[in-house]
């Protein structure tokens, strides 16, 4: 990233910035502006998603993800600049997420935000996805750095303190699986449907969370890393073992790992509760803990999680559903944020597959953040 000495303009005056996404199933863009008085206003803030496409093969295929985001985000770009009154030319600067992600994805968004900016003569800013993540509570509401940030999707299961923009400490990642693919391959091998989360969550509705007994991953590990691929295995061992499960069995089944994936999610949170307390023995009163990405969505996990805040003196916020899964205007606001920094990047800024967003601290202490394959993004 190049830093330069914030110009007049970026520190007095209003910022307006195009934001591109498309590191995984969701195509967006978002114009987001912030005016003189700090105050954002968002001016558009299109997602075109690719569910349908994927259905038939029960998960995300990254070619079929790359192809639809190349054909598709031009013309969202053009739609959101026409939805917000806008051209190029009002813009300040062209945001990308540039990594982490599917990389024939991240390619869609990051080259067109390239030509872009380099056609309008605007600076390019390369997003990390998830800083956009960790930002995002911003968008709806005045989160007071520094805050607990639990990220739990598809690609992620992080938990991080956001500190200030671009100061991040990773408390723990997942090892291996993230908790959106242990929802979304349990729900594979039940044969539920897809996305996987919230076809189980209909599933577990009816079902008895007491009726199979899973491992709560990590449960006795010290640190805050997770690890979903025993749980993962456990469950699909118990519905091998199921002669002809009728819809009750399901219904347990789904419950039952519903609940352990809740459970783990609230017990590494609560160990970060208390590092975040160690770390700033200076917040006084409830510590803001932000729950981001499509697993924020479930009810089970939600209520845990909000118990565990409760009893350890935190404040649950989620962001709205539309800011909690992928989106453009998060990376908006990170490349906003950026920008009025005086922090943008040459055209020749990589799209990344893997992106720490503490790379540091994965550097220095390996046991943070760290699993089989490395550092996981
Ligand atoms: O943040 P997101 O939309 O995309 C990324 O992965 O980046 O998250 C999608 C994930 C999927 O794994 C999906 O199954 C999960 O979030 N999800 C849920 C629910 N809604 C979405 N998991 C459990 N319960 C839900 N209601
Ligand atoms: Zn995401």
């Amino acid at each position: 990233m190049d830093l330069a000495p914030p110009s007049p303009k970026t520190q007095a005056s209003s910022l307006t910035v195009l934001g591109l996404e498309s590191s995984c199933d969701e195509t967006a863009a978002a114009i987001l502006r912030r005016h003189a008085t700090g105050e954002v206003e968002v001016l558009a803030d299109l997602v075109l998603g690719q569910t349908e496409a994927h259905a038939p093969f029960g998960g995300v295929v990254p070619e079929i993800a790359a192809r639809a985001h190349a054909e598709a985000i031009d013309g969202l770009a053009a739609a959101a600049l026409q939805e917000a009154g806008l051209t190029l030319a009002d813009m300040d600067g062209i945001a990308a997420t540039s990594g982490p992600g599917l990389i024939g994805g991240v390619m869609a968004a990051l080259m067109t935000a390239k030509g872009l900016a380099l056609g309008a003569g605007k600076p390019l800013i390369a997003v990390n996805h998830l800083e956009g993540h960790a930002l995002s509570p911003r968008l709806s509401q005045s989160a007071e750095f520094p805050y607990l940030l639990l990220l739990v999707s598809g690609g992620h299961t992080q938990l991080l303190i956001a500190e200030d923009v671009g100061v991040y400490h990773r408390l723990g990642s997942t090892i291996d699986d993230a908790a959106g693919e242990a929802f979304d391959k349990t729900a594979k091998v039940m044969g539920l449907g897809f996305p996987g989360g919230p076809a189980l969550e209909r599933c577990a509705a009816r079902g008895d969370a007491s009726r199979f007994d899973l491992p709560v991953p990590m449960k006795t590990k010290p640190g805050c890393d997770f690890s979903f691929a025993g749980l993962k295995t456990a469950a699909r061992q118990i519905w091998d073992g199921l002669e002809q499960p009728g819809e009750q069995e399901k219904a347990d089944l789904a419950a039952s790992v519903q609940q352990a994936i809740a459970r783990a999610l609230a017990a590494r949170s609560k160990r970060a509760m208390s590092l975040f307390r160690e770390r700033y023995p200076g917040v006084i009163g409830p510590a803001p803990f932000i729950v981001a990405g499509g697993v924020a969505a479930n009810g089970t996990v939600r209520s845990m999680l909000s118990e565990t805040a409760a009893a350890e003196g935190f404040e649950l916020i989620a962001p709205p559903m539309k800011w909690c899964t992928d989106n453009a205007a998060m990376i908006a606001l990170a490349g906003l944020e950026h920008l009025a920094r005086g922090q943008t990047d040459g055209l020749d800024a990589p799209a990344r597959a893997r992106w720490p967003l503490d790379a540091s601290s994965a550097k220095l202490d390996p046991a943070i953040g760290s699993g089989r394959k490395g550092p996981k993004a």
